[in-house]
């Protein structure tokens, strides 16, 4: 098939790559010439990924900054980005741009097209805002043009894998015919494929991230629990996740969940709860509570040293480890609030230093050696590398559970 795919980003960028692997002829549209010259030129990506390098080495996808080249594709996928604001209110510039553009191209398209929104959404956005902007060409959904919301489930670092091996394939369809179409499309993926509506389609995506932060929320309040109680919060994760009711994935207590997706979602599917009159009271503190967790490695420093003209060093600032992203990291909050505190702050990250700087430019970038001779070390981000070094006589406060750091001289877990 021709796909097409608005927006070079993490969702759209693997999406593209993964279809061409699967045989279809993909183009890639975006507003930024210069990052679609570094994916045509396979240099300087713009995300790290594992394996992304190496498969945009092996297929051919075009790349384009005219939505001219998306006329006559058979599915065009919209994978902007949203972004939502404390109150979860979704910033769609970007979707309403993007909806205008494909309506102009609609007007040119002589064969059926399935529209697929796989940019996350609140709850009712396709059809309250993309659809109507799509029909301004003068086109009819459901008629003249398919239409579907096609989530996606890929994790940062894995996000290849998953695309290849998903757990399951959801496709929201406005009407039969847009449904086959996306069906056909992933036919050679074996997972479970489950269609419903638009709607149905958009809340499986939001309630699905939703109950991850859940989870790592509940295990972080048990954690702070088992803490006071001096009970190994690690420990009970692993003897509850024996039951296959619970499961054992996503129940690593430490400083809460970080990243473009988790919080962001959370904070739509509350604001879209709220619109409705419900107040969703789970939700709300599964998010307070995460927001709280960040900052308890600076309250645990506190109990052994005065913050004030000290400096304390940062291992990890990626929101979780195989990403040089930082949206959302933990890492941010900390830093801030050591600075607030009057510290001197030193910072080491094996691929996110460069984009944290540009969001906390007070912090100072360093090695890992140097910042282990901070005065005191907080532990945020799960590298591997941080299970091999020497934390002998160090103060270290862990946030993510590193085994090795429990040789330091002082060691607390955040909660364990
Ligand atoms: C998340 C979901 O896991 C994906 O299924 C979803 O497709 C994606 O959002 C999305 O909406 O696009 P991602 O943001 O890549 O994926 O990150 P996760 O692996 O879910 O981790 C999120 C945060 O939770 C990280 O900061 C991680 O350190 C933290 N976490 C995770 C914990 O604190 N404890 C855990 O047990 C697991």
């Amino acid at each position: 098939m021709k796909i097409s795919i608005i927006g070079a980003g993490y969702v759209g960028l693997i999406s593209g790559a993964c279809f061409a692997k699967l045989g279809h002829d993909v183009v890639l549209i975006d507003i930024d010439a210069d990052k679609l010259a570094t994916i045509a030129k396979k240099e300087d990506l713009p995300i790290h990924e594992e394996g992304l390098q190496e498969l945009l080495e092996e297929v051919h996808i075009d790349t384009s900054t005219d939505y001219g080249k998306t006329v006559d594709s058979d599915v065009i996928f919209v994978c902007v980005g949203t972004t939502a604001d404390e109150n979860g209110n979704i910033f769609s510039e970007h979707l309403i741009n993007a909806a205008n553009d494909i309506a102009g191209v609609l007007k040119k398209q002589q064969k059926y097209c399935v529209v697929a929104v796989k940019s996350t959404v609140g709850p009712g956005m396709t059809e309250s805002l993309v659809i109507p902007l799509l029909e301004k060409s003068g086109r009819k959904a459901g008629k003249d043009f398919g239409i579907c919301m096609s989530p996606e489930f890929l994790q940062e670092g894995r996000g290849i894998y998953h695309f290849m091996n998903p757990s399951r394939i959801i496709i929201g369809e406005y009407d039969g015919r847009s449904g086959d179409v996306l069906e056909r499309l992933h036919q050679s993926l074996k997972a479970p494929v489950m269609r419903a509506s638009l709607r149905t389609a958009e809340m499986i995506k939001l309630a699905s991230n939703a109950f991850l932060a859940t989870k790592i929320s509940f295990i972080n309040e048990i954690g702070n629990i088992c803490k006071k109680l001096g009970i190994d919060t690690y420990e009970v994760a692993r003897g509850m996740g024996l039951d296959e009711r619970i499961g054992n994935k996503f129940l690593n207590a430490g400083i809460g969940f970080g990243g473009s997706c988790l919080p962001k979602d959370l904070r739509i599917l509350i604001s879209g709860a709220r619109e409705t009159g419900y107040q969703p009271e789970l939700l709300r503190e599964v998010s307070n509570l995460n927001e709280n967790q960040a900052l308890k490695p600076v309250e645990l420093l506190k109990k052994h040293i005065k913050l004030q003209g000290a400096t304390v060093g940062i291992l990890g600032l990626a929101f979780k480890p195989g990403t040089d992203d930082i949206r959302d990291s933990r890492a941010i909050k900390v830093a801030e609030a050591l600075l607030a505190e009057g510290a001197m702050v030193k910072v080491y990250d094996p691929l996110a230093v460069a984009n944290f700087i540009k969001t906390c430019p007070q912090v100072l970038p360093a090695s890992k050696e140097e910042v282990l001779d901070s005065d005191a070390v907080i532990i945020l981000t799960e590298w591997e590398e941080f299970m091999e070094l020497d934390y002998r006589g160090k103060i270290v406060i862990d946030g993510r559970r590193i085994e090795k750091a429990r040789e330091a001289r002082i060691y607390e877990g955040v909660c364990w």
